[in-house]
């Protein structure tokens, strides 16, 4: 994976960091992974984890990893506060923690917040460059998910979708081979699939339990289970096979997203172009030369101006 990583996958997420960082996101829509689930899913666990996954790199390379984060509370605009990880032991995905679907607004929050955080997530799911990370947790009906249904509506066939099953130590007794099935694809059926990760609960986290520690955890939770160990032999299971496959589909979707990305920034280009032509030459240094330049100008103003009153040319008897 290591020399696969450096050779093929590098190169490609430099390109898109490096698109990134001469801000032409502000005009085009660069590949992302967008994460969605309903509140307390487990979408910022889920984040919190791969950032401590550590990628094999080349020694001494520091990587960024953009992560665009949400307001998660009160009048949910569409501005993202994006933060800047700087670490070189991160995986180099680009994660938009969206909010979580909230469906009864809370004291103090306007009381349309529902439809406000599904506009806001709908954004993204619609976008083509966006891989969907959809969060459910073990110990809910997977079929009312209401984030797995807004991926659906925006992306039938589950080709940008990627299901992240959470929390299978909650698991209700007796449902176990349900998710079982739900992870080998046989319920709702998404193409990209479903993996399955446990995550520090709220007590593992006051306890000060390390990234690193929750990492062995979650792998011999895996091995151990009576109906995950399955999981985990297939590599469906556990966060650090998550970061593996996350960046190989990721660099997948930006091989496919270049060329039309490419054609974007032509457009872009040859628009820019033209409205640059209709600018002209900026004043020349020379003081002189200034003045016709000036005058030229003027000239150019009184045609325009006179063309447009009367449809006519001027004919300039300087
Ligand atoms: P978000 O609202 O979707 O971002 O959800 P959070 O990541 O904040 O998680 C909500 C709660 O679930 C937190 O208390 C987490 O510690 C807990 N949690 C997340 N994943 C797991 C898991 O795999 N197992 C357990 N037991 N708790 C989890
Ligand atoms: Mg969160
Ligand atoms: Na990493």
């Amino acid at each position: 994976f290591s020399q696969h990583y450096e050779e093929k996958i590098r190169p490609c997420i430099d390109t898109i960091d490096n698109l990134r960082s001469l801000r032409v996101e502000k005009d085009l829509a660069l590949p992302a992974i967008a994460v969605i689930g309903d509140q307390s899913s487990g979408k910022s666990s889920v984040l919190e984890a791969l950032s401590g996954v550590a990628l094999p790199r080349g020694s001494g390379i520091v990587t960024r990893c953009p992560l665009e984060e949400c307001l998660e509370c009160v009048g949910i605009s569409n501005e993202l506060i994006s933060l800047q990880i700087i670490s070189a032991n991160v995986p180099d995905l680009t994660l938009i923690d969206l909010p979580g679907i909230a469906r009864v607004a809370v004291k103090g929050q306007p009381e349309n917040i529902g439809d406000q955080i599904k506009r806001l997530i709908r954004q993204f799911v619609t976008k083509q460059e966006t891989i969907n990370l959809v969060v459910v947790p073990c110990n809910v009906d997977i079929a009312t998910t209401e984030a797995l249904q807004m991926a659906q509506e925006e992306d039938p066939e589950g080709e940008r979708t990627l299901g992240i099953l959470t929390k299978p130590d909650l698991v209700d007794k007796g449902t176990e081979e349900t998710v079982v099935d739900i992870v080998h694809n046989e319920i709702i059926h998404l193409t990209k699939g479903y993996m399955i990760v446990r995550c520090r609960g709220q007590k593992e986290i006051l306890d000060q339990v390390t990234l690193n520690e929750a990492t062995v955890t979650e792998k011999a939770f895996f091995q151990d289970h009576p109906h995950f160990s399955k999981l985990y032999e297939e590599g469906f299971a556990t966060i650090p096979k998550l970061a593996e496959k996350l960046t190989i589909e990721l660099v997948h979707h930006i091989q496919r997203s270049l060329p039309r990305l490419e054609e974007q920034i032509e457009t872009k280009l040859a628009e820019t172009q033209k409205e640059l032509e209709k600018y002209g030459n900026g004043p020349p240094s020379d003081p002189a030369e200034r003045l016709s330049f000036f005058i030229d100008k003027v000239t150019a103003f009184t045609q325009d101006m006179f063309n447009l009153t009367t449809g006519e040319e001027v004919k300039c008897a300087s």
